[in-house]
């Protein structure tokens, strides 16, 4: 049996930070070590200036750090010193070969299973954090049991459940924490020790154990029934604009409904974020594999939906300013995937800018936390884009406005100043629904909401 002490985590990204960084401030008897190949992260987390934006992080990063929590790019002394280790490294989409574009992108997870097991020189319980296929953790289990050395290492599936931007507080307070494990004995004894660790916080009827499919599945169970409800609402916000009906007034009826429930019913210009996508598609491949292409259509549906809503978007703007958007300037209000981040993966408004870009259209980037995320994202495209961060600048000259992400500050903008600053007629698309469509119309916008009537002079 593998007792507990020192606990590692490889790959310090939006996942593995977070957590672990909120474990060690609730865990002050465990010694957390978090290790990353990427220097330049590694010196961010050891910064006062942390590579990720999340709401709450610094106050726990500064509590821990130096005391039970380090970060560095000693992998392998990591691996050596470790009782656990979390598994946190990307698995991208596959890009090339048999199943590309769908299936995940497994290597990173396969050399970092054949070195753990290299390196080791004591049993470890290794735990699967990143999002993964099922039955990765057999392939895993695999790999490290197949060292010379006599050594016993345990795998265990404790899939991520936090959103960015709320990470702290799903992390403090989780509608609930699964571990799949083995039904072993010493399984099910190394799944007993990361339930340990949890209920230092989380309450007892909060910490679910499972067997290691089922919890490998209910990940990407989860985010495709979340993805679903948006494209869901999505769906609607089409059919609202059409019969001027308004969406967001169904989102509340139909939210009312306890068996339905209101959250994830915000219609927008579409989903994005590292992980609805991938997981979505990681579910349609495993359904394929094993022959159930029904199942597979299902739930392909859901990002079929997403693409449609956000070419909808597009065209709702080329279409309304005169079929042509040649030589005119749009403002991009946001760029991150969702507020309160400053991730731009598989953000809708890399979709749009693109695609203005397409039409010749000028485009100017504002975002409070995103500009660099977004910069990187546009580094290859060619057209005239430009990044500002204040709005009443970036909005000088522009012919129109179009939200992109729900941030706060968007919402109490002077847009009468933003107005006086641009050319007339002067559009808003308001990708978000956050704006006060009647005020804005009246200071003279020709408005366009999602999933209601268009507001226009
Ligand atoms: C998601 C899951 O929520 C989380 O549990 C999992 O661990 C990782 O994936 P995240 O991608 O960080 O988290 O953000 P989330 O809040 O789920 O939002 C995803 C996307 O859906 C965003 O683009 C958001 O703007 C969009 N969304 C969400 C809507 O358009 N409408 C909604 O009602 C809710
Ligand atoms: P997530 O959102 O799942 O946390 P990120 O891309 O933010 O994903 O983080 C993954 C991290 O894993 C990156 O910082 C990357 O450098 C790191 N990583 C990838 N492969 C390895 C590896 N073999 N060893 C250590 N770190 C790795």
């Amino acid at each position: 049996m593998i007792k507990v002490k020192n606990i590692l985590c490889i790959g310090a990204g939006y996942v593995g930070g977070p957590t672990m960084a909120v474990m060690a401030l609730k865990c002050p008897e465990y010694n957390f070590h978090i290790v990353d190949i990427n220097q330049d992260r590694i010196d961010a987390w050891n910064s006062n200036d942390l590579p990720i934006f999340e709401p709450g992080l610094d106050e726990v990063v500064q509590q821990a750090r130096g005391r039970n929590l380090k970060f560095s790019t000693d992998v392998e002394q990591g691996v050596k010193d470790a009782d656990m280790i979390f598994v946190s490294v990307n698995t991208p989409t596959k890009t090339f070969g048999l199943g590309a574009g769908e299936a995940a992108d497994l290597q990173y997870w396969e050399k970092t299973a054949r070195m753990i097991a290299e390196v080791s020189e004591t049993s470890k319980i290794v735990v699967e954090k990143s999002t993964l296929p099922v039955r990765t953790a057999e392939a895993m289990s695999r790999i490290l049991k197949s060292n010379s050395k006599n050594l016993e290492f345990e795998v265990l599936s404790n899939p991520e459940f936090l959103a960015e931007g709320t990470a702290i507080q799903d992390l403090l307070l989780p509608d609930r924490v699964l571990i799949g494990s083995e039904q072993t004995t010493n399984g099910l004894a190394a799944c007993q020790e990361l339930v340990n660790i949890y209920q230092e916080w989380v309450d007892k009827d909060k910490v679910l154990t499972a067997n290691i499919w089922s919890a490998e599945l209910s990940k990407l169970v989860a985010n495709a029934f979340l993805a679903q409800r948006v494209s869901s609402i999505n769906s609607i916000s089409a059919l609202c604009e059409a019969t001027e009906a308004n969406v967001d007034e169904v989102s509340i009826a139909i939210g009312a409904d306890t068996r339905i429930g209101s959250k994830f019913l915000k219609s927008s210009v579409g989903f994005g974020g590292s992980c609805f996508k991938k997981d979505i598609l990681n579910l349609v491949y495993i359904a394929q594999s094993y022959g159930l292409q029904e199942v597979a259509d299902y739930w392909r549906q859901v990002i079929i939906m997403n693409d449609y809503q956000q070419e909808r978007f597009v065209l709702k703007m080329i279409k309304n300013m005169f079929n042509t958007l040649a030589g005119k300037k749009i403002l991009i209000l946001g760029f991150a995937f969702k507020a309160n981040t400053g991730d731009t993966r598989e953000s809708p408004a890399i979709f749009v800018a693109k695609k203005l870009l397409e039409e010749q259209a000028s485009i100017v980037i504002c975002d409070p936390k995103a500009i660099d995320s977004a910069k990187h994202d546009l580094k290859d495209l060619e057209g005239d884009i430009s990044y500002e961060l204040d709005p009443y600048e970036a909005s000088k000259d522009c012919h129109a406005i179009a939200v992109m992400t729900e941030w706060d500050c968007f919402k109490d903008l002077d847009y009468q100043s933003m107005h006086n600053n641009m050319v007339k007629p002067a559009f808003l698309f308001d990708g978000r629904n956050i704006l006060n469509h009647q005020k804005v119309h009246d200071i003279g916008f020709n408005v366009y909401p999602i999933g209601k009537d268009s507001l226009t002079h």
